[in-house]
């Protein structure tokens, strides 16, 4: 392997070490914005700022976090102290990452699709990214399931740009995270996710290998197998592990080194519950599996700080929770009494997550 394959490889490795994943705080303005307003936080370039330094800095989190994906906006803005966001997480020796797509667009072609878009220029980006501190990046792959998606096309273009945006990360000496979401609205069930799944799944590592992106130097951060969220039949926490866990030794090639989970909407205390028996089943798997949570990681935490510098500690309290609970459940280690550890620390009202099994 070349110095800089190499590299690529402890980079990947290094995201996925023992106890460890990946906070995403890669949300575009406008997603930010909407969570904000739910909230009736005001959103501004400082509000966006204050809110993700807090996060950063938070005691305690690098123990759990090994990476963070930061939005273009957040990469280039400077923390109270004046430094730059990203070397808030160098310093504390978590990874700066960056999404790099510019979003799901319509299909041309297509009703009801999706393409993400974002290629344009993206070399160039990804050198402007590297050199302010970024060693890994995202692009984010959406398929919907109807009665009639996804379409083959749909897949095909998808996993097409997957592999072109994977293929120039390499080059430049970072690690692409290669996301293709299967999202989780519809009232499809789990068979049906996992059948599409497999599909997409099939479809973006053939796009990988044909473009020679080095397997080793990646991460895959899929949807878990479960039902639609408008399927009367949910399945129980053990159905879903099982699924999961069959879908991916179907498709994932062992070279790759970690697969690190979105959380799509399930609420946070699920996410938690279920990658802890994903992993409680992964005896003989060959890839390391872990979290790269967005909102499971940060609801509760932006539902206590409200933009009020005086809640900024609860605030990173229930950050520093929840990935302390994911870590455990990234070794299968994780326990109702955890959660419960935790519960009058934050207002009540917040516990909105908690579930019986
Ligand atoms: P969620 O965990 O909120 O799904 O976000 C993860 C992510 O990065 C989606 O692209």
């Amino acid at each position: 392997m070349s110095a800089n394959t190499q590299g690529l490889g402890a980079i990947a490795k290094a995201l996925v070490a023992n106890g460890k994943g990946i906070l995403a705080a890669d949300e575009t303005v406008g997603t930010l914005t909407g969570r904000f307003e739910k909230l009736k936080i005001p959103s501004t370039r400082e509000t966006r700022r204050d809110y993700r330094e807090m996060l950063f800095a938070a005691p305690g989190s690098a123990e759990f976090i090994s990476g963070v994906i930061l939005y273009d906006e957040t990469i280039r803005q400077r923390g109270s102290n004046g430094a730059p966001l990203p070397d808030i997480l160098l310093k504390r020796q978590i990874i700066p990452g960056i999404k790099v797509d510019t979003g799901a667009k319509p299909l041309a072609g297509s009703e009801g699709e999706t393409v993400t878009e974002g290629l344009d220029g993206l070399r160039d980006r990804l050198k402007d990214y590297h050199a302010m501190g970024a060693r890994f990046a995202k692009w984010r792959a959406v398929i919907r399931i109807t009665d009639r998606l996804p379409s083959a096309m749909g897949i095909s273009v998808n996993a097409h740009a997957l592999g072109r945006y994977a293929a120039l990360c390499q080059e430049q000496g970072i690690v692409p995270i290669v996301e293709p979401e299967v999202l989780m609205e519809g009232n499809h069930t789990i068979d049906k996710c996992g059948e599409v799944t497999g599909q997409v799944l099939q479809a973006v590592f053939n796009a990988l290998h044909e473009q020679k992106v080095l397997l080793e130097g990646m991460l895959l951060k899929p949807n878990m197998i479960v039902p639609g969220t408008a399927c009367v039949k949910q399945n129980s926490v053990t159905e879903v592990a099982e699924a999961t866990l069959r879908c991916l030794l179907r498709q994932v090639p062992p070279a790759v080194p970690g697969i690190v989970f979105l959380s799509g909407g399930q609420t946070d205390v699920l996410a938690t519950i279920h990658l802890n028996e994903i992993n409680a089943r992964t005896a003989g798997t060959p890839w390391k599996i872990s979290f790269s949570y967005g909102r499971a990681l940060q609801d509760i935490s932006l539902a206590t700080w409200l933009g009020d510098k005086n809640k900024a500690k609860a605030a990173q309290q229930a950050y520093f929770h929840r990935a302390k609970c994911n870590a455990a459940a990234s070794g299968g280690k994780y326990t109702k009494a955890m959660e419960q550890e935790f519960t009058g620390k934050i207002p009540r009202e917040h516990h909105w997550g908690f579930q019986d099994d």
